[in-house]
C-alpha cells in the first residue's frame, strides 16, 4: 500500500515522479505529493484525492529541481488530507514512506515530550523528526537514518531529501519493497518496476536491513550496520507498453484480454509434450524429495487464496498428495501445525503481500520448504522461497486481478501434474490429455473472448440493478464461484457471495427471492447434475438464474433465465473458461455504474500491512 519513487540526474524530476506515481497509483490513491530540491531548500506540494488534483496543484506552483521524491497514498493513519500526505517535512528533512510503523505512538510522545511539533496523525511523520533529530547531533544524513530507523518496529520502506545534501536521496526498507533503477546519468526508485521501466529495465532489489545513497552516477549500496553490500543490477524484461492501457477503456478489461496471451508466456517451454509431463527446473525439487512429500499447505490471500483452492483439488486429485488451504493471515499466530515433510506453496501475484510473506517465512522457520508462486520477478516472497516458479503475465495493473489469477491456475496445474508423473498417482495418457488441453487452453479462451464479452454485456443490462447476487459451483467450479464474487464486490460494490453449491441449503437459500440473481457454474462435469438440481432449488425460490453453461448444452440452458457459452474442455482445465465470463460480468457491472474499474475505492494492489 502506498507508492513512492524518487529521481536523481539531470533532467526536471517532477515529469518524472509524476509519471512513476501515475504507474504507482494501483497502491493506493488517497492524496498524492511531491518533495524536489530546488535552489533554495526543499519544496512541497501536496493534494488530497487522486494525482490528478497533485497535477493540477503542481500546474499553478511548478517544482524545477532534479532531485526529487513523491508519494501515492493509501491512509493508515490519519483519514486522507493534505496534512496527512507525504511528503513529511521535518526542519531540512523531507520523507516519503510505504509501511507501518508500529511503535509509533511511542515514539511520537517522546519526541513532544523533547519538543519536537508534530502537525500530522502520521507514523511517517515521527521518521521524519527523528531523522531531523539526528542531523540536529551533527549527523550526516545516511547516519542519522541508520540511527533513526534503530528506534523504529515496524514495515517501512522510505525515500529521504535532506536539504544539506542537496545531490542525493537516500532509501532504505525492512518489509516493504523498494527497486533500485539505474541508468546513464540518473538512478531512480520506486515501489514497484512498472514505475521505472519507461527509464531503464535495470533493476536492482533493496533487500531488508540495507540502505542505499542515490546518486546521479549511480548508488552505494550497505546493510544499516554499515556493512558494505555488492549488488549487481538484473534486466527486468517487461517493456513500458505492457503497462498501458493499449486503447482499452480500463486496465482490468486490457487485462482480461491479455489472458491468452498471459497463459501463453506462462506455459511457454514447460510443457512437454514429447513425454507428456512439465518441465520446470525451477522448482528446486528432486524427484526423491516429490516422493516425500507428506503434505502441501497453499498459502494465500484474496484472489490468489482462490487459485489455491483449485490448486488443492488438482494436487489431491492428480498426485494424490493431501493437501490444504490457508488463509495465510489465518495461519500467522495461531501455531498452525506446519514442520519438515511440509511443501507450502506461497501464492501470490505482487509477492509482496506482507500475510502470505509472513506466514511462509513462519512455515520455513519450522522446517517446511517453501515453494513461492508470483508473478514480480524477484519480489520478496520468491526472495525468502526455496524455491519459485514464476507466473509469466506481464505487470497487472487493475487492483482486480484477472490475467494473474489465471497463470496462478496455470502453474498450480502444472505443478500437480508434475507431481503426479514423480508419484507415479497420474498415467501417461491422462497426463497426455492434460498437456495437450493445457497446451491449447491460451486459443481456447481467445476464440471465445468477444463473443462472451458481448453476451455478458447484454445480460448485464437486466442485472446491473442488483443488490445482492450468489454465485454457486461444485468441485473445481466453487473457488471459481468464489472468485466470480470477490471480483463483483471489489469493483462494482454490489453485494455479492460465492457458495458450494451444495450448501445453498444449508442456510443462503433463504436469502433467494425473485431480486436476486444467482449465477450457477454447470460445465459438464462429474457434479454437472448435482449442481443442476441446486440450480432447480433456487428456480423454485423464484431466483433468476444466469447460467455458465457448456456451448450446445440446450438441457442446461432451457434452465437458465440467461446463459453464457463457454468451450466443451477436460473437466480439470474447466476454471479456465469459467472464470472468464465472471470476470467479464463484474467488470460490465462495474462499468454500467460508471465506479472507477481499475482503483476501486479503499482496495490497494498491493497489501503490505497486515
Ligand atoms: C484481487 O482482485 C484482489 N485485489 C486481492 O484479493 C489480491 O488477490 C490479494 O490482495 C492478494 O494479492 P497477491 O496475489 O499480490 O498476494
Amino acid at each position: 500500500m502506498c507508492g513512492i519513487v524518487g529521481h536523481v540526474g539531470a533532467e526536471k524530476a517532477t515529469p518524472i515522479l509524476l509519471d512513476g506515481l501515475r504507474r504507482l497509483e494501483y497502491r493506493g490513491y488517497d492524496s498524492a505529493g511531491l518533495a524536489v530540491h530546488a535552489s533554495d531548500g526543499i519544496e512541497i506540494v501536496r493534494a488530497v484525492g487522486k494525482l490528478r488534483n497533485l497535477e493540477k496543484a503542481l500546474s499553478e506552483k511548478g517544482l524545477l529541481g532534479t532531485v526529487g521524491i513523491g508519494h501515492t497514498r493509501w491512509a493508515t493513519h490519519g483519514r486522507p488530507s493534505e496534512v496527512n500526505a507525504h511528503p513529511h517535512i521535518a526542519g531540512p528533512i523531507a520523507v516519503v514512506h510505504n509501511g507501518i510503523i508500529e511503535n509509533h505512538l511511542e515514539l511520537r510522545a517522546e519526541l513532544e515530550a523533547s519538543g519536537f511539533t508534530i502537525a500530522s496523525d502520521t507514523d511517517t511523520e515521527i521518521i521524519a523528526h527523528l531523522i531531523h533529530r539526528e542531523t540536529q547531533a551533527g549527523h550526516d544524513m545516511v547516519t542519522a537514518i541508520r540511527h533513526s530507523l534503530g528506534h523504529v518496529e515496524g514495515a517501512y520502506a522510505i525515500a529521504v531529501l535532506s536539504e544539506r545534501e542537496p545531490n542525493r536521496i537516500v532509501v532504505a526498507k525492512s518489509a516493504s519493497p523498494l527497486v533500485i533503477g539505474v541508468s546513464n546519468g540518473a538512478t531512480y526508485c520506486a515501489s514497484d518496476i512498472p514505475a521505472l521501466l519507461p527509464y531503464t529495465n535495470e533493476m536492482v532489489f533493496l533487500e531488508d536491513s540495507e540502505i542505499a545513497v542515490l546518486e546521479a552516477e549511480g548508488f552505494t549500496l550497505t546493510k544499516l550496520d554499515g556493512t558494505p553490500v555488492s549488488r549487481r543490477s538484473r534486466k527486468i524484461s517487461w517493456s513500458p507498453v505492457m503497462a498501458e492501457k493499449d486503447g482499452y477503456k480500463h486496465f482490468m478489461l486490457k487485462e482480461i484480454f491479455e489472458q491468452p496471451r498471459a497463459l501463453e508466456d506462462t506455459l511457454r517451454g514447460r510443457l512437454d509434450r514429447e513425454n507428456a509431463d512439465i518441465f520446470t527446473p525451477e522448482i528446486g525439487l528432486s524427484e526423491d524429495d516429490a516422493k516425500r512429500i507428506d503434505r502441501v499447505i497453499l498459502l494465500a490471500c484474496g484472489t490468489s487464496h482462490h487459485a489455491t483452492i483449485a490448486g488443492r483439488y488438482w494436487l489431491e486429485e492428480l498426485a494424490k498428495v493431501p493437501a490444504i488451504t490457508e488463509l495465510a493471515s489465518e495461519f500467522r499466530g495461531r501455531d498452525a501445525v506446519v514442520g519438515e515433510g511440509d511443501l507450502v506453496i506461497a501464492v501470490s501475484q505482487s509477492g509482496e503481500t506482507i500475510d502470505t510473506l509472513m506466514a511462509a517465512k513462519e512455515a520455513k522457520e519450522r522446517g517446511a520448504k517453501v515453494l513461492a508462486i508470483a508473478n514480480v520477478n524477484g519480489s520478496a516472497i520468491p526472495r525468502m522461497a526455496d524455491a519459485s516458479f514464476y507466473t509469466h503475465a506481464g505487470p497487472e495493473i487493475g487492483v482486480a486481478s484477472t490475467k494473474c489469477f489465471m497463470t496462478q491456475l496455470a502453474n498450480l496445474l502444472m505443478f500437480s501434474i508434475w507431481l503426479g508423473r514423480r508419484r507415479g498417482t497420474i498415467d501417461d495418457a491422462q497426463a497426455a490429455e492434460l498437456v495437450e488441453g493445457l497446451a491449447r487452453i491460451p486459443h481456447v479462451i481467445a476464440e471465445r473472448l468477444r463473443e462472451t464479452h458481448l453476451m455478458v454485456t447484454d445480460i448485464v443490462r437486466d442485472f446491473s440493478e442488483a443488490r445482492d447476487v450468489l454465485f454457486l459451483g461444485r468441485g473445481l467450479s466453487f473457488p471459481m464461484a468464489l472468485e466470480g464474487a470477490l471480483k463483483l464486490k471489489e469493483i462494482s460494490y454490489v453485494h455479492a457471495e460465492g457458495y458450494a453449491a451444495g450448501e445453498m441449503k444449508h442456510g443462503p437459500i433463504a436469502l433467494l427471492d425473485a431480486h436476486v440473481p444467482v449465477v450457477v457454474l454447470m460445465p459438464q462435469d462429474r457434479h454437472y447434475d448435482r449442481v443442476s438440481s441446486n440450480m432447480q432449488e433456487a428456480r423454485a425460490r423464484e431466483a433468476k438464474i444466469i447460467g455458465v453453461t457448456t456451448a450446445g448444452d440446450t438441457q442446461a440452458q432451457s434452465l437458465c433465465d440467461r446463459f453464457v457459452e463457454v468451450a466443451p474442455t477436460h473437466e480439470a482445465l474447466s476454471p479456465f473458461v469459467t472464470v472468464v465470463p465472471l470476470q467479464l460480468y463484474a467488470y460490465c457491472v462495474a462499468d454500467h455504474k460508471g465506479t472507477d474499474v481499475d482503483q476501486p475505492r479503499n482496495l490497494a494492489k498491493t497489501v503490505t500491512v497486515e
